[in-house]
């Protein structure tokens, strides 16, 4: 059983970190861990989505400084592909995931690797494993919209083929960070026993 835990916590003393080791207890096998903010963002600038169109597009073999431009979403990619359990991490910033971790996921919905499309339409290729998103928030967000991260981390997951996708947040850390981190706990510990019960 492999774990790849994406993390993106920039804040000292991040309460988003606190449901990450809390998650952490619960994970049984290899953990493989991504910490985007100790690394520089991998954006889709010219040259890698010019070399991304080219090669899973065009079926094109890539030229040497082509494949550069695209080395960390690969590298990412293989990670994922490597994976029985996709968990992501990161407060909330703006109403949405933050930029980095959009721009990990930009890198790794790689058509052809998590999915491809056919005659009958497009296929997420990552049936048979599981993706949990896990963030904190400030404020609290009922059905009345505002919360852009958790519809767009669903709508991500299930266009990759994750057989089961989920959302955690501990929503509200500004009027009551403690409450907040607690539900939020409680929902992990209702959750990942049954994710790693087979685990070895
Ligand atoms: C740059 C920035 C943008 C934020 N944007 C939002 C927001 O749009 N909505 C919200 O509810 N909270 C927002 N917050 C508050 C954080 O989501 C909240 O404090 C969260 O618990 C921080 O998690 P952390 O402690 O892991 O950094 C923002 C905080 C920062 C620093």
């Amino acid at each position: 059983m492999k774990t790849l835990l994406v993390t993106f916590t920039p804040r000292t003393g991040s309460h988003t970190a606190r449901l990450v080791a809390h998650a952490r207890q619960h994970i049984r096998g290899d953990i493989d861990l991504i910490d985007l903010a100790r690394r520089p963002v991998a954006m889709l600038d010219t040259a890698a989505v010019d070399a991304y169109v080219k090669r899973n597009y065009g079926g094109q073999t890539l030229a040497a400084d082509e494949a550069a431009a695209l080395a960390v979403q690969d590298a990412d990619v293989a990670k994922v592909l490597a994976a029985d359990v996709l968990m992501l991490a990161s407060p909330m910033h703006n109403f949405a995931m933050p930029g980095p971790l959009k721009a990990f996921l930009d890198g790794i919905i790689q058509k052809g690797r998590t999915w491809d499309a056919d005659a009958n339409g497009y296929r997420g290729l990552m049936t048979g494993r599981r993706a949990l998103a896990l963030f904190s928030s400030g404020g609290v967000y009922g059905d009345g919209g505002g919360d852009h991260y958790s519809p767009l981390a669903r709508t991500l997951f299930g266009f990759m083929g994750y057989s089961e996708a989920e959302v955690i947040s501990a929503q509200g850390t500004s009027r009551d960070a403690a409450q907040a981190v607690a539900s939020a706990q409680a929902a992990l510990d209702a959750l990942l026993p049954r994710w790693y019960v087979d685990a070895v």
